[in-house]
């Protein structure tokens, strides 16, 4: 099929006439009324430690494996010369620590190497902050040099910036040091050598991070990117790793709370769960852990979302019921969620309250939602629940509880858990859907009949996964916007939607599609990730019905692949098309209900369109395709415009 190349999408001729010689799509826009809501929640994030999302991506850390407490002490560790490790260090839940003698030759060395995730990607004249903990064991004065070095290079010396820092005393002390390097490198490695007087050096929670992470925490152009979205939700830690591999490696939110000298590591499961794509290494050091999530949440302007373990390992790795915890003991876990709302809301004097205002944050986080369980099913997700819906009822009848609907899009599962949800009064169901492009073009009118007195619904996971296309495209970005447009058109019953994953690291991969990815030094930001943006930035304030022809606008037969809703913003109107024929499309808006005296005025267009169906954005062109603004000259009450082939629009206009 030849597309037409020409991406603006050009609008066109103010008027009052509502009819022309060409077919035109006629979209009538009732303004009488304003309909439902939209929840300030509509569009959000869903944050999960999948393709190194959270060490080797948001959380700006560059050493792997900082406290020597992987299985395998020295894994990410090139260890030369005289070292040890030890496991009696300073931290008592992260106990190990390496221990750099004397190599007992002037000729030779002691040092480690540390590998980063996927290299260290350094930017040429940014400042590092090394910083560790430290002791000469033996009392006296010791000293390290760090350097920051490319090891494969054909240059004669390896290293570009070296700091030497002195150790000195037999207590445990923090050293922190700067590192600028003279040049970009997004493979170097943290290289530490024992310097003289080569007195043995204890060294523990060696840790790397630029100066221009955000608050020291999270790394800046993917926390930008998470910002510019404008998310009203974050879910978060996951997904999958809520549930764990089994229930010893799920998501135990307090250990990831506290110094992050002494939190814990978690197996990540995404280790091996495609053990096409296994990576042996890769765990989670909680680094980001909740305090960080509530604290991004608060950042980026979102409400969080926590999601607590209901007792259940992940049903897909697990067939017996003995790799989950019985209803009757349940109640650590129900404790858990309790205490999560403590450390969340509670004063500053209660127990779990007075840790968040240690780590920095007396205010409350205001938490509003909590949900219980991922991808559960069968009886045993209803039986785990109740218990919790029953306290948190109790406890604290203001937070709102996420449940589930499994899996499944729909299906036997689906209809079972939903009346269970409402049953159990679950104030919004998640549900979740990787699916091809003909789900997505079916699925327009999706919510259009919802059940409009049960639970709300959250969109928790989705993502147009064509069929051997399982990357990010154009195309598939389309549908999504497509489908979108029947979330916006029932925001009565969705309350909540998030894409998923959120991040990729495009040498450590375990799932895609993903909505943006990253390199050691740089990130783009996929269609999707534009379509997910246009919504957020134009969510709007109440949706206005619009129909053709009296159906709404949902890819229906005779509607030439057309998808449309509408919302008002004060007094400006956003109506989104989306296009997802390969023909341009001539429209009409006629605007209903308005008062004579009251006239329509066009402002702009937005416009994601492309005749590229299966590319998008990249590391190296991360402009391929994103959004370009028109000005929209229009004026009346009835409009005509254009829309072209493959295009998502959104169009701008204001009513006096
Ligand atoms: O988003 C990736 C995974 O997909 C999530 O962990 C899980 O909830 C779903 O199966």
């Amino acid at each position: 099929m030849k597309l037409k190349l020409n991406l603006i999408v050009a609008i066109l001729l103010a008027g009052s006439i509502c009819a022309s010689a060409q077919q035109v799509n006629s979209l009538s826009i009732n303004l009488k009324k304003a309909g439902a809501p939209i929840q300030p929640t509509m569009y959000g994030i869903f944050f999960e430690d999948i393709n190194f999302a959270a060490d080797g991506g948001l959380y700006a850390e560059l050493v792997k494996n900082r406290s020597f407490e992987f299985p395998y002490s020295l894994q990410g560790w090139k260890a030369f010369g005289k070292v040890e490790i030890k496991d009696d260090g300073p931290f008592e839940r992260c106990p190990h620590y390496a221990r750099l003698s004397d190599p007992g030759h002037a000729h030779k060395q002691t040092g480690l190497d540390n590998e980063g995730f996927f290299g260290i990607g350094v930017k040429e004249g940014l400042e590092y902050k090394l910083t560790f903990w430290g002791r000469t064991p033996e009392g006296g004065s010791g000293a390290i040099r760090a350097e920051l070095a490319n090891t494969t290079s054909m240059e004669e010396v390896h290293y570009f910036c070296q700091e030497t820092i002195t150790v000195s005393g037999s207590e445990w002390k923090k050293y922190e040091a700067t590192l600028t390097p003279t040049k970009t490198d997004p493979k170097a490695i943290l290289r530490i050598f024992l310097e003289a007087p080569r007195t043995t050096v204890d060294i523990e929670h060696i840790s790397l991070m630029p100066v221009d992470a955000i608050e020291g925490v999270y790394r800046a152009d993917l926390a930008q990117a998470l910002a510019d979205l404008h998310p009203g939700i974050f879910r978060f830690p996951g997904g999958c790793i809520v549930e764990g591999t089994d229930l010893a490696t799920r998501y135990n939110w307090k250990n990831s709370v506290g110094p992050v000298e002494n939190r814990p590591i978690n197996e990540n499961r995404w280790e091996y769960t495609f053990p096409h794509r296994f990576y042996p290494d890769y765990f989670q050091s909680y680094g980001l852990g909740f305090y960080e999530f509530f604290r991004l949440s608060e950042i980026i302007g979102s409400e969080p979302l926590p999601i607590v373990s209901c007792g259940l390992a992940c049903q897909f790795q697990n067939d017996s019921p003995d790799a989950h915890v019985p209803v009757c003991e349940l109640e650590p876990y129900v404790q858990d969620a309790l205490d999560l709302i403590e450390f969340a809301n509670g004063p500053a004097d209660s127990k779990w309250g007075s840790l968040r205002a240690q780590m920095g944050h007396p205010e409350p986080f205001n938490l509003k939602y909590i949900g219980v369980g991922n991808e559960q099913w069968d009886q045993l997700y209803p039986d785990h629940l109740k218990p919790f819906v029953e306290a948190l009822r109790k406890a604290h009848p203001e937070i709102k509880i996420v449940g589930s609907s499994g899996p499944d899009s729909e299906g036997a599962q689906f209809d079972f858990l939903w009346p269970e949800m409402k049953k159990l009064g679950a104030d919004l169901v998640d549900e979740h859907f990787y699916r091809p492009y003909e789900w997505f073009l079916s699925q327009g009118a999706r919510y259009d009949n919802y059940d409009r007195k049960g639970p709300k619904v959250f969109a928790g996971e989705y993502a147009c996964h064509a069929k051997g296309k399982k990357w990010n495209h154009f195309y598939a970005s389309l549908l999504e916007a497509a489908f979108m447009t029947g979330l916006e058109r029932n925001a009565d019953v969705v309350h909540m939607a998030t894409y998923a994953p959120l991040f990729a690291h495009v040498e450590g991969w375990q799932w895609r599609p993903d909505l943006i990815w990253y390199d050691n030094l740089s990130s783009f930001r996929t269609v999707s990730w534009h379509v997910q943006q246009l919504y957020g930035q134009y969510r709007g304030e109440n949706t206005l019905p619009l129909t053709m022809n009296g159906t709404p606008v949902c890819g229906d037969e005779g509607q030439n692949g057309l998808f449309a809703s509408a919302v008002k913003d004060g007094k400006n109107i956003y109506v989104k098309v989306v296009n997802t024929s390969g023909e341009p499309q001539n429209l009409n808006f006629e605007f209903t209900g308005l008062k004579k005296k009251n006239t329509i005025k066009g402002i702009k267009t937005i416009n994601l369109c492309s005749d590229k169906l299966y590319e998008d954005n990249s590391i190296e062109v991360p402009c391929n395709i994103v959004p370009t603004e028109q000005e929209f000259k229009a004026e009346g009450k009835c409009i005509d415009a254009q829309i072209d082939a493959y295009c998502f629009s959104i169009f701008v206009l204001a009513y006096e």
